[in-house]
């Protein structure tokens, strides 16, 4: 049964607003919970600065006028938040495919309270997130997790998204909250970090690597696959919001933009930790056999800027 669940994201589903009772028993809902969230928020102070990404090591950065570094600047914080809102939206379809995947009474009972902790964690974060990145989403990330949640089977999922991204989300999001300029921000991220952990404990507790038939080994790969790259290649992400303000760059301006931005340091770090919690029982081989094939080490500068034109759209 589980292998014919399928369910469509629908990331792009807008917020109607129209509806004013329903937002109000939202909040209700949310208060009674004891889990209300902001109803304004003002945006003049940037929550994250330069340093989070490396650009105030950056001398094509630091040799452009300061409108131009804010609005760089704007941009990167812009991503990271659009970014977690879309994660935490794509949270929703996801549990609502696990409770009906959901093999006995409790896995379904669990991923209720996973989607309610979702469905917290989105309404926590939108009202710091711009409407006009509340539609599309940005970044490659976010269509390879949907891609994931849409083919895999339960058990897949219960390593690939519900121990692996959510154990990411911890360190992404401590990351988030520790450099966070904002209180109120910084007080959603270590909030919403508590409930992944959860989260990420649920995956590990289910996840059985003995019922992994030969497909389900190949998506499991695949998957692996997908985070470490999305990881080897670096900030592009964050190039790719200067690019925005800078007009395009030349093959040597990335490689040294992408040496500024420390991508082999950064990554080197960022892959340790996806090593680390990939390494459930029974996933050893797996994880061991790409470590052979010199997959947890990141890409040159070089090759990193290379990677980025390739890819330009
Ligand atoms: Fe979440
Ligand atoms: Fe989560």
């Amino acid at each position: 049964m589980t292998n014919l669940l399928s369910i469509q994201n629908s990331l792009q589903l807008p917020h109607s607003g129209e509806n004013k009772a329903l937002d109000k028993v939202i909040r209700a809902s949310l208060k009674r919970k004891g889990r209300i969230g902001l109803t304004a928020v003002e945006h003049e102070i940037l929550p994250w600065n330069a340093d989070l990404f490396f650009l105030d090591e950056s001398n094509l950065f630091k040799r452009l006028d300061t409108q131009k570094q804010h609005a760089i600047l704007t941009e990167c914080n812009d991503f990271i938040l659009s970014e977690s809102y879309f994660i935490e939206k794509a949270g929703l379809a996801y549990c609502a495919k696990m409770i009906l995947a959901g093999e006995t009474t409790e896995i379904r009972q669990m991923y209720g309270l996973i989607a309610s902790d979702e469905s917290v964690h989105l309404q926590w974060l939108s009202p710091f997130v711009k409407e006009f990145l509340r539609i599309t989403p940005q970044g490659k990330f976010i269509y390879s997790i949907t891609k994931m949640i849409d083919e895999c089977d339960a058990n897949t999922l219960y390593y690939l998204v519900q121990t692996i991204l959510e154990g990411w989300g911890i360190f992404y999001y401590k990351t988030l909250a520790t450099t966070c300029q904002r209180e109120d921000l910084q007080s959603v991220f270590l909030n919403i970090v508590k409930d992944e952990a959860i989260h990420h404990k649920t995956g590990v507790a289910l996840f059985d690597p003995r019922k992994l038939n030969t497909h389900a080994e190949r998506k499991i790969i695949d998957g692996i696959k997908a985070y470490i790259d999305a990881l080897r290649v670096g900030t592009q992400d964050i190039v790719s919001c200067v690019e925005k303000h800078t007009g395009e760059l030349s093959l040597t301006e990335l490689i040294s933009l992408f040496e500024d931005l420390q991508t082999e340091i950064t990554s080197t770090i960022k892959l340790n930790v996806l090593k680390e919690i990939m390494h459930q029982p029974g996933m050893e081989h797996f994880i061991n056999n790409l470590e052979e094939k010199r997959y947890f080490f990141p890409y040159s500068a070089k090759s990193c800027a290379e990677i980025y034109i390739q890819q330009r759209k």
